[in-house]
């Protein structure tokens, strides 16, 4: 039996990811403020509020019985593109929710994460769902939010990948970009007016001439990544982006 945990399982790429990588030989594990269909173990937890988060993190991952699987994967999936605005229009709540249900979330989950398996000598994974606009030649006008939070969440892998590399048990960190797919946080681009948003036809056309996979067709190349997660290389990120 392997275990995987998720956060954010209710909609989009997380509950594709849940479908996917469901079967009887599975044990998973979901985060979120909703379930959705999720039909596993779940546990609901806000991201916006990163002390109780963290507290939930733990004592969920204390009652699973890691030591009993094959391998222990954890997906930090859950995000917000948040309000898009330019940085004046942004009040510090929006400010730091946003970065928290982002950057916090994930750091919160590799710290309740290393610290619950860092003893057993089974495989074990942390995928970052990270997103090309972590890259810094590919900022965009009123996503400063987002883009900042996937940069963080990027870079927060790789260093955390540089400390497993002389753990007695390391555990492997990487970063998957999954390039855009049709979820919510697409149609909210979509919605957004091109005077806070300049690029917003782009991503109006790349819906219109049918060029943003369903979130179950990145899932499914996840998934196969997941197959052998021991070939996975620490510190690496994994283009999936169609
Ligand atoms: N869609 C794209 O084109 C695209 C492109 C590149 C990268 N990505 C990345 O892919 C990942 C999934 O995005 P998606 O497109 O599937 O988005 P989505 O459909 O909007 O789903 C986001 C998930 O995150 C959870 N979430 C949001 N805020 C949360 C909070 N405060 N606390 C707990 N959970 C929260 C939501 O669950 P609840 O609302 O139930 O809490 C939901 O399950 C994200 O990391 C995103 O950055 C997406």
């Amino acid at each position: 039996m392997r275990t995987i945990i998720i956060t954010g399982v209710s909609k989009g790429l997380g509950q594709a990811l849940s479908k996917s990588l469901a079967n009887e030989n599975t044990n998973l594990v979901g985060f979120g403020r909703t379930q959705g269909e999720f039909s596993g173990t779940f546990h609901t937890c806000d991201f916006t509020k990163p002390q109780l988060a963290y507290s939930i993190f733990q004592q969920a991952l204390e009652s699973e019985p890691i030591e009993e699987s094959e391998s222990v994967i954890f997906i930090a999936n859950a995000g917000r593109l948040g309000l898009l605005q330019p940085i004046q229009n942004l009040d510090p709540f929006e400010i730091e929710e946003t970065i928290a249900a982002n950057l916090t979330h994930s750091a919160l989950a590799a710290a309740a994460f290393v610290s619950r398996v860092e003893s057993l000598p089974i495989p074990k994974a942390f995928l970052q769902i990270s997103s090309g606009a972590a890259l810094p030649e590919r900022p965009k006008a009123s996503w400063s939010l987002y883009c900042a939070s996937k940069a963080g969440q990027e870079q927060l892998v790789r260093a955390i990948a540089k400390e497993q590399d002389t753990a007695d048990n390391p555990t492997t960190f990487v970063n998957i970009n999954p390039g855009v797919m049709e979820t919510a946080m697409q149609e909210q681009i979509r919605n957004t007016s091109p005077k806070a948003f300049p690029d917003v036809e782009h991503f109006i056309k790349l819906k219109e001439e049918g060029r943003i996979p369903s979130p179950d067709t990145i899932a499914a190349e996840i998934a196969k990544l997941l197959d052998n997660p021991s070939s996975l290389e620490n510190g690496k990120t994994y283009n999936i982006a169609q």
